[in-house]
């Protein structure tokens, strides 16, 4: 077990009784694997295990993650409901951040809520980076409403759609003015 459920009430508001991230739970995985199963949720994600179907695959890879003291990860509860997961992970040496929210909870502004409580409570190292596809625009808009602002592009594998497409990278700095310099695409070279 990774801890003891949270329910935390800030100053700011990110998280409630009615909204709060907590540690993640065996009971939330099956939930997950639905959520990360759905054909039109991985087509928009693009960047995808190579068969989201695929039950052992998606049970090593959690096993894998929740393991791993270098990735933070969270299960967003509203109303006492599991309704997604976001995360945090390291990729050379620098966190990045990732978020998923279940098909029948879309549009109710969940990501946007989750990903400011987790900047704000969960990991606070800065800067913090994202990928997402260039034409997930409901992804994009999250990491807009965030503050995060996009630093540069390549090409990468879309496992799911079977062609290299766009990726885009965002950053979000301490401090939008301090003049932080991003960083390149590290897979374009
Ligand atoms: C992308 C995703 C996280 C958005 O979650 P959500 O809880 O529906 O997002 P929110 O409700 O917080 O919406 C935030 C903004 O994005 C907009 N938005 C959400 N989905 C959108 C879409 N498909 N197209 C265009 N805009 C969209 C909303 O209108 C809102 O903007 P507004 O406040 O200006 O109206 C969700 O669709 C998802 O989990 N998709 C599959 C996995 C994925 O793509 N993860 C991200 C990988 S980088």
């Amino acid at each position: 077990m990774r801890g003891e459920r949270r329910n935390t009430l800030d100053g700011a508001g990110h998280m409630t009784r009615d909204f709060l991230l907590r540690d993640v739970e065996s009971d939330d995985l099956p939930i997950f694997f639905e959520f990360n199963a759905d054909p039109e949720a991985c087509r928009m994600a693009a960047f995808t295990a190579k068969d989201p179907t695929d039950r052992e695959a998606f049970a090593a890879h959690w096993t894998r993650i929740l393991a791993d003291a270098t990735v933070i990860i969270k299960t967003i509860v509203r109303d006492g409901q599991v309704v997604g997961s976001v995360l945090s992970y390291e990729e050379e040496d620098r966190p990045e951040v990732s978020y998923w929210i279940g098909r029948e909870h879309w549009g109710q502004g969940i990501a946007t809520r989750a990903l400011t409580a987790f900047l704000a409570e969960e990991n606070t190292v800065r800067p913090m980076l994202a990928r997402v596809a260039k034409d997930n625009l409901g992804s994009i808009r999250v990491l807009e409403k965030c503050g995060f602002k996009v630093t540069d592009g390549c090409m990468g594998f879309a496992n799911v759609r079977g062609e290299e497409i766009e990726e885009l990278v965002y950053e979000l700095v301490a401090d939008a003015g301090d003049g932080m310099q991003s960083r390149s695409c590290a897979d374009c070279g």
